[in-house]
């Protein structure tokens, strides 16, 4: 599940789903967006909340967790509370290999941003070639034949369809996708676009999930179930 942006003073908890999911489910997986603005407070009450998780969880964060600027507070809580967050590493657990990083915008197929012009373009494309290389790094640490890749940002358009068109390019990169295909992955989760669609395949055929917890899913429930 994915998109959780929790707020300071929200009046959602997450208490009783996360003790459901524990009952439902073997592993947690966190997509990212798990703060809304990415404060400190927002993160303590997440903390919280993960108290009623009983299971190991498996986390990325995402852009919404970077707004405040309080990113290394916001990390340090998240680990606290017993999230495995993955910044371009892998951890492998009940027999299955996640590798997870945030992602990064850039757009789809012949249509991605280019490393043209400006020094801001420059560094948006390298940022987005950045967490491609990440994600290789920790799929290259996978030693389990079953791998997960966990992102925030989207791989491929399949899975961003219904929003609109003209934000596709800040949805996701296909950059993320050509380095999936170069592993054997079983399956892929990624947030972000709330009003994108549930499930898509990269062009290799690894399955790509959109877990945001506004998306429709097979469930009827905020949460994906997935066995690998
Ligand atoms: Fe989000
Ligand atoms: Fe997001």
């Amino acid at each position: 599940m994915g998109d959780l942006h929790v707020k300071e003073h929200g009046t959602v908890s997450y208490k009783e789903l996360f003790s459901e999911i524990s009952q439902a489910a073997d592993i947690l997986v966190l997509t990212g967006d798990l703060t809304d603005l990415g404060k400190v407070k927002e993160a303590e009450l997440l903390a919280a909340d993960l108290r009623s998780c009983s299971i190991p969880i498996v986390g990325v964060l995402g852009n919404h967790d970077y707004e405040c600027g309080c990113v290394d507070e916001v990390r340090t809580i998240i680990k606290d509370a017993g999230v495995h967050l993955l910044e371009g590493q892998a951890v492998e657990i009940k027999g299955v290999g996640f590798a997870g990083v945030k992602g990064f915008a850039g757009g789809f197929g012949r249509h991605m941003l280019g490393s043209f012009g400006e020094p801001a373009i420059k560094a948006m494309v390298a940022e987005s070639v950045e967490e491609t290389m990440r994600l290789e790094n920790a799929l290259r640490q996978v030693r389990s034949e079953r791998a997960m890749v966990v992102l925030h940002y989207a791989p491929i358009p399949e899975t961003v369809e219904g929003e609109p068109k003209e934000i596709y390019p800040f949805l996701g990169s296909s950059r993320l996708a050509e380095t999936i295909d170069r592993f054997p992955v079983k399956a892929v989760v990624h947030g972000h676009a709330h009003r994108g669609r549930y499930e898509g395949r990269t062009p290799g055929g690894a399955p790509v999930y959109n877990v945001a917890s506004h998306i429709e899913k097979p469930t009827g429930k905020p949460y994906a179930l997935l066995e690998l």
